[in-house]
């Protein structure tokens, strides 16, 4: 792990250190010390340092085009420390007839990134997409062996220069059934199996990963996947990892995100974000900025609280050279740096994440042991950190905000909510949601929210890092509760 960068770094106190602060500054540091606390004495500068302090990777995708325009791919160099490459390696780009293997354009990227100390996501074995046609003419009967052959001669290929592969990738539809794909069609559900077989003996020291898009949240596509990797490991399928793509529109990041990885990791899984962008409809106004600097840092933050949670990847560098107008008409400015290189909101947000680690979810029972000072164990789980406007002794104002409760899944015996919190017409800095149980409730587990409260009576405030609203935005939490679903009239305010 590199130490963390110096030059324009800023301390990561948020204490300003000038005069009596300084001194405040100092007894902060002697008490993290004598705590033993993880903290990275200075603030990194970069995504990269920033995220190898916290024992994550922060990756980027670059495609063979990229790597010739300059600007970008020293941008990606001095921020990313892992390249997953954007076409280069799929079935279209490396078998493009049967039996004929080219790993030029791979190759180009592998060494790119080789040369600038990044490692390499294999992006990947086996999609229904990006397929030459030939595959498809395949009788049935022969599909497994052009599968298992395509894989072993590719994975082979990159074996030791790749530490991951999505080696299938986008298997699911969004009901939670599997893709009719043709690699369906010729072995049923058992092609997973037999494509994490092959690429594992191809490369046994890969990462084998299931990588898909809208499974970020727990939804019908995400428990399909879930019982599926159930299965696979009941099965010791060399699984290792669900990639969660996370192909966000601004503010909409949902908020079980944190939840799902968990579930996953509980599985004894690795996750990983693996081509984040958060699409904002053009023109982008400040507003909606803002907003998907507030996303990056809940992506973030999510996958900091998550121990197995190994890193996150950006599906590109800048606004200029991104997938998202050409399959989105539309839509656009999707990634942490605008398409002058400038960095927009979102990589502060995601660096200030990275650096400061105070604003993890503080209710997650799998929390990150890298913890830092505001989430000590002698912070009281109700109280806010002292910076958060929530902790403003000034009255509450009713109705700067509103909020709505919307059941989003439930089960015999519980359910999953999700409230919005909503801004008037004037920005909110701190929010306080209340609601009253109807039927005897109770609340297993809340995430971007801190809650007290005893009985019927419940009261979520905001975290740090979601308390600011724009006038007429919104954000949201989250929870699983015991019992039968509800949605009360909740009560919004703010000091
Ligand atoms: O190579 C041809 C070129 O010869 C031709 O002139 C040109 C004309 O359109 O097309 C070129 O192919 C394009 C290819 O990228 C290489 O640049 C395709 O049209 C274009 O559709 C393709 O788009 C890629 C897309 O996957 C295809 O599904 C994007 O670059 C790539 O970023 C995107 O990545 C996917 C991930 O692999 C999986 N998850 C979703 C993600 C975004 O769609």
């Amino acid at each position: 792990m590199k130490p963390p960068s110096t030059g324009t770094e800023r301390h990561r106190s948020r204490t300003r250190a000038r005069g009596p602060a300084t001194a405040l500054a100092a007894v902060a540091a002697a008490t993290a010390v004598a705590l033993n606390l993880a903290i990275p004495a200075q603030a990194a500068s970069t995504l990269k340092a920033a995220a190898e302090a916290r024992g994550r990777y922060f990756g980027t995708a670059l495609t063979r085009g990229d790597l010739g325009i300059s600007a970008e791919v020293n941008l990606a160099a001095a921020q990313f420390d892992m390249v997953t490459p954007g076409n280069e390696m799929k079935w279209d780009a490396t078998e493009p007839s049967k039996g004929s293997f080219n790993f030029g354009s791979g190759d180009q990227i592998v060494s790119f990134a080789q040369s600038h100390g990044m490692r390499v996501r294999g992006h990947n074995l086996v999609w229904h997409a990006q397929l030459p046609a030939w595959v498809g003419g395949v009788p049935l009967n022969q599909v497994q062996g052009v599968m298992e052959n395509h894989i072993t001669t590719e994975a082979t290929h990159y074996r030791g220069k790749v530490y991951a592969w999505d080696v299938v990738n986008e298997p699911y539809n969004e009901d939670g059934t599997l893709r009719q794909d043709v690699f369906y069609k010729a072995m049923g559900s058992g092609y997973i199996a037999a494509a994490l077989r092959a690429a594992h003996a191809a490369d046994p020291n890969a990462k084998l990963y299931i990588n898909d898009y809208n499974i970020e949240g727990i939804n019908a596509k995400s428990n399909g996947l879930y019982s599926l990797a159930q299965s696979l490991l009941a099965q010791g399928v060399p699984l290792h990892g669900i990639g969660l793509e996370s192909h966000f529109i601004v503010g909409q990041v949902p908020s079980s995100l944190q939840a799902n990885m968990e579930r996953f990791a509980a599985l004894g899984l690795d996750v990983a974000i693996t081509e984040l962008d958060d699409r904002i409809q053009m023109p982008a106004d400040s507003s909606e900025l803002q907003q998907q600097g507030t996303d990056y840092g809940r992506v973030v933050n999510a996958c900091l609280a998550v121990p197995r949670c190994v890193g996150v990847s950006q599906w590109g560098v800048d606004d200029g050279h991104t997938w998202i107008p050409g399959t989105f008409p539309g839509y656009g400015a999707p990634m942490m740096w605008d398409s002058s290189y400038q960095p927009k909101a979102a990589y502060q947000a995601a660096l200030s994440a990275l650096n400061s680690g105070t604003s993890s979810p503080s209710q997650s029972p799998s929390q990150s042991p890298s913890q830092s000072p505001s989430q000590s164990p002698s912070r009281s789980p109700s109280a806010s950190p002292s910076s958060s406007p929530s902790s403003s002794p000034s009255s509450p104002v009713p109705g700067a905000c509103s909020a709505t409760i919307k059941t989003i899944n439930s089960w015999g015996g519980g359910f999953q909510s999700e409230v919005t919190v909503r801004a008037g017409s004037s920005a909110v800095n701190g929010w306080t949601v209340k609601w009253a149980w109807p039927g005897g409730q109770t609340i297993s587990s809340l995430w971007n929210g801190v809650s007290s409260g005893s009985g019927s009576s419940v009261t979520v405030r905001n975290e740090s890092y979601n308390g600011s609203i724009a006038a007429g935005g919104s954000t949201t939490f989250g929870f699983t509760a015991n019992g039968t679903a509800a949605t009360p009239t909740a009560t919004c305010t703010s000091p």
